[in-house]
């Protein structure tokens, strides 16, 4: 089987409701175990029509839960006890009648209160007929638990328990332990305050006119989606961008270089690690002409510039014990140039983007990158989705992080 090194050592709440599936959460319960998981077991009064909770007890180590109002079991380990021990709850099987009552917080059972007092990370993995899994309360109550965060595995198609064919056995296993290790390295970045720049910024020439660049701010709103997804509070600066802030981010708008960089510095006690994905104008018209600029009687014009402030060399100046990830968009000599940004502004980690590249860079879906960590380590990736390069980026980040070498 695998290894998931994301499931040594937690401690996995395994809840069993009254589904046939309930036979193969003897199964499961070995396999988080083999995985170096500690498991204990909550199971519902139907659960222990199917599987009796000796079997599980036995496999698991631990005293299985089945009442809520045994004095006995209470006595030993109470609910919110069991709640706050799990890293993780995973139900399964989940029955229709378990997510109706966990979306709606019906807590008439030990399984249903523990779940309303659980904090951490929760996988279930749905198992009934087909014909219910369909139904539209079954995928409304779905979806209520999705929207809190809820992950889950779903059912597979095959013979179900009624001799029908049809999706709705749970899934397998491996499957639910591989679901619980990306459950719980979502999230990795719980506790943790990032602050990522996006977009371009804009230099005023006067009242109708401004220099800027073609970043989309996609990159940026991605590292903040991922991040927020993985349990951090996000504070995305962004210069002007045509897209919604992700869910659950705090975004503070700005136009030009140093109006980000006051909101940088206004934010940067707060935050643990500062990504910059911005594209900032190194220029700005030296003076910003109070009426518009005519053409009239003009062959030419020449524009004076003044450099604007390098963010992230003024702030990752007073390192603070944080982490600075910079990004180096370049169109020529790639590794070397981006190399030299991440030793030059002082920064952990630096993302170099060949923009010349095909999907790659400004404006496209999709970015191709190598990311460069200050020991040395070079890991040169594939085209992907912005998205999927903001999770390599933000995991590359956490080894820098968990390993303590960050300048302090
Ligand atoms: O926004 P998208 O359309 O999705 O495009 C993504 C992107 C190409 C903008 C992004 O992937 C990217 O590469 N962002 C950095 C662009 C950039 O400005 O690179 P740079 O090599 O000029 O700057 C190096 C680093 O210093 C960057 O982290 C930049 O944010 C920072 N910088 C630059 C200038 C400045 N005055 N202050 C800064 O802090």
């Amino acid at each position: 089987m695998k290894r998931h090194p994301a499931i040594n050592g937690i401690k996995v709440l395994l809840g069993i409701t009254g589904g046939i599936g309930a036979y193969k959460s003897a199964e499961l319960i070995r396999l988080f175990m083999k995985q170096g998981a500690e498991v204990s077991v909550v199971m519902t009064r139907n659960a222990t029509q199917f599987i009796t909770p000796l079997t599980v007890e036995t496999l698991s180590r631990n005293p299985v839960g089945t009442d809520l109002f045994s004095l006995s079991e209470e006595r030993s380990i109470d609910h919110i006890s069991r709640a706050r021990w799990a890293d993780l709850m995973v139900i399964a099987p989940a029955t229709a009648n378990y997510l109706a009552k966990a979306a709606h917080g019906i807590a008439d059972d030990l399984l249903t209160t523990i779940s309303l007092a659980a904090t951490c990370p929760v996988l279930i993995a749905p198992a009934m007929n087909s014909a219910m899994w369909d139904h539209v309360t079954v995928r409304s109550n779905l979806e209520i638990l999705t929207s809190r965060g809820v992950a889950v595995v779903p059912p597979t198609e095959g013979e179900l328990a009624c001799g029908e064919e049809g999706v709705g056995r749970m899934a397998d296993p491996e499957q639910i332990v591989a679901a619980a290790a990306a459950a719980i390295q979502l999230h990795d970045l719980d506790g943790v305050r990032v602050l990522v720049t996006a977009g371009p910024t804009r230099e005023a020439v006067d009242p109708v006119r401004f220099l800027s660049n073609r970043s989309s701010g996609k990159m940026g709103y991605a590292l903040a989606e991922a991040a927020a997804t993985r349990g951090a509070e996000v504070i995305l600066v962004s210069g002007p961008a045509a897209l919604d802030p992700p869910s659950g981010v705090t975004l503070v708008s700005v136009e030009s270089a140093r109006e980000m960089l006051a909101a940088v510095r206004a934010n940067l006690k707060a935050c643990q690690w500062v990504i910059m994905a911005a594209a900032v104008a190194d220029f700005r018209p030296s003076a910003v002409l109070e009426s518009k600029l005519k053409k009239k009687g003009r062959q030419g014009l020449s524009l004076d510039l003044t450099a604007n402030p390098d963010i992230l060399k003024t702030i990752a100046a007073d390192k603070g014990n944080r982490l600075y990830i910079g990004f180096a968009a370049e169109t020529e000599d790639l590794l070397e140039n981006a190399r030299a940004k991440l030793e030059g502004k002082g920064l952990d980690l630096i993302v170099g983007n060949d923009v010349t590249e095909r999907g790659s860079g400004f404006g496209s879906e999709t970015n191709q990158a190598v990311i460069i960590l200050r020991d040395g380590t070079v890991e040169r990736l594939p085209l992907m989705t912005k998205r999927e390069l903001a999770d390599q980026i933000l995991d590359q980040s956490m080894r820098c992080w968990q390993s303590g070498d960050v300048d302090g």
